[in-house]
């Protein structure tokens, strides 16, 4: 069978592989604790579905204009001037479904062959994938050791006659790390300097605890949205839990939400009319779904962060934002592909091995699930790997004996 050397090389996402083993193990009737969730476990918004469904029960479901329906649009513009400060024209946006066709589309909009994207490790799975896709070349830069942050001038060094944009995701999956403002700042002057685009992945921007706020890239340049190089992603999946839903969008300059848009309408040619109902729905609707979401996500990283802090051997640095942490378990094995599959094995838990972020040694845990969940699994976690916890423990109705320490 002929099939092509760049799709062949592009490696299957993880995180959708472990929540498939996961679901598997489930089905066989096995206790399976999953932290590996990439999703909030809420129902969709009241308003989203009755939006929605209004859209079904008319019945005329057709193609709506491929750079998104008029009313979402005019959601998002208003969610722009209230999460943003900034007015922006209809022109400026562009509805695709979810977040991660918006950041294919903007690659295959911007990328000639080799040109390079500079993204910070650690990383969400997909930026390197998507990027190769669009025959660019990721370029990772990684942080400083025991830090989620890069140095400002390594970003700098990494900057080369190729290279076309930087990605930043405040607050970061996986490692639930907001970054600094000055830091945020220095990478809009950055890019304003080498006349690169600026992709702010914002698809967790008001998920953020301890009263810290994402401030807006735009907040550090004094150029409108035409003639910016802030290119910023959005959706619905995390703020509102609305993963499957599939919408997303983009704010960048007319030229290049035009670009886009011919490029979306050559592919996909728009985005599902009933689903850009609810994800309006859900933005006009009432917006204590997401501070409730927020805060619930608080709550269970400071559970996960008790539980963490009573396992020596560990280190952790305390998440801001998310529904993620990013542990570093070098102090019991160097490989984290190994290790998630060790303790998927003896103790039943997901995780997701930081090699995947460019963080070998780590393990990403989710809070996305319940408490109950989180301190099951971190006691399941120190029972496999630490000499210290007790030797057995039930798993289910199973008495386990550790045998192997
Ligand atoms: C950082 C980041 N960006 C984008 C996405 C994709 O979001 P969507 O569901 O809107 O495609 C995800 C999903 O996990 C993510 O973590």
């Amino acid at each position: 069978m002929i099939l092509s050397h760049l799709a062949r090389s592009i490696a299957e996402s993880p995180t959708l592989r472990l929540n498939e083993e996961a679901r598997i193990l489930r089905e066989r009737g096995e206790p399976v604790i999953n932290l590996g969730i990439g999703e909030p476990k809420n129902k969709a918004p009241i308003m989203a579905v009755l939006s929605s469904a209004s859209k079904l029960n008319a019945g005329d479901i057709k193609y709506t204009p491929p750079d998104g329906t008029p009313s979402m649009k005019k959601a998002i513009i208003r969610y722009t001037e209230d999460n943003y400060d900034r007015i922006v024209a209809p022109e400026n946006v562009i509805v695709s479904s979810g977040a991660k066709q918006c950041l294919y589309n903007l690659f295959f909009s911007i990328l000639n062959p080799q040109d390079e994207v500079i993204i910070l490790a650690p990383y969400w799975v997909s930026y390197p994938e998507i990027v190769k896709m669009c025959y660019g070349v990721p370029v990772i830069v990684t942080p400083e050791d025991g830090t989620f942050t890069p140095r400002i001038s390594e970003i700098e060094r990494a900057v080369s006659s190729y290279t076309r944009a930087i990605v930043i995701n405040s607050p970061n999956n996986p490692s639930g790390a907001v970054f600094s403002e000055q830091f945020i700042a220095q990478v809009v002057e950055l890019c304003e300097r080498k006349n690169l685009y600026l992709v702010m992945d914002d698809i967790y921007h008001r998920l953020v605890f301890d009263g810290l706020k994402a401030v807006p890239a735009y907040h550090f340049s004094n150029l409108d949205v035409d003639n910016s190089n802030i290119v910023v992603i959005n959706g619905i999946s995390k703020l509102y839990g609305m993963t499957g839903f599939r919408i997303g969008w983009v704010i960048g300059s007319r030229r290049l939400v035009e670009v886009m848009t011919n490029v979306q309408a050559q592919t996909t040619s728009c985005t599902s009319v009933v689903l850009q109902a609810a994800a309006e729905g859900a933005l006009l609707g009432l917006q204590s779904i997401v501070e409730n979401l927020r805060l619930s996500f608080e709550n269970n990283r400071n559970v996960m962060m008790q539980e963490l802090h009573s396992f020596s051997g560990i280190h952790i640095i305390r998440p801001q934002g998310t529904f993620y942490c990013l542990p570093d378990f070098r102090a019991y094995s160097g490989n984290s592909v190994e290790l998630s599959q060790f303790l998927l094995r003896k103790a039943l838990v997901v995780t997701v091995p930081g090699k995947e972020f460019g963080m070998e040694g780590y393990l990403r845990l989710s809070y996305a699930g319940s408490v109950k969940d989180i301190t099951t699994a971190v006691e399941r976690i120190k029972w496999a790997l630490d000499p210290n916890s007790p030797n057995e423990i039930y798993i289910g109705d199973r008495k386990m004996i550790r045998d192997w320490l």
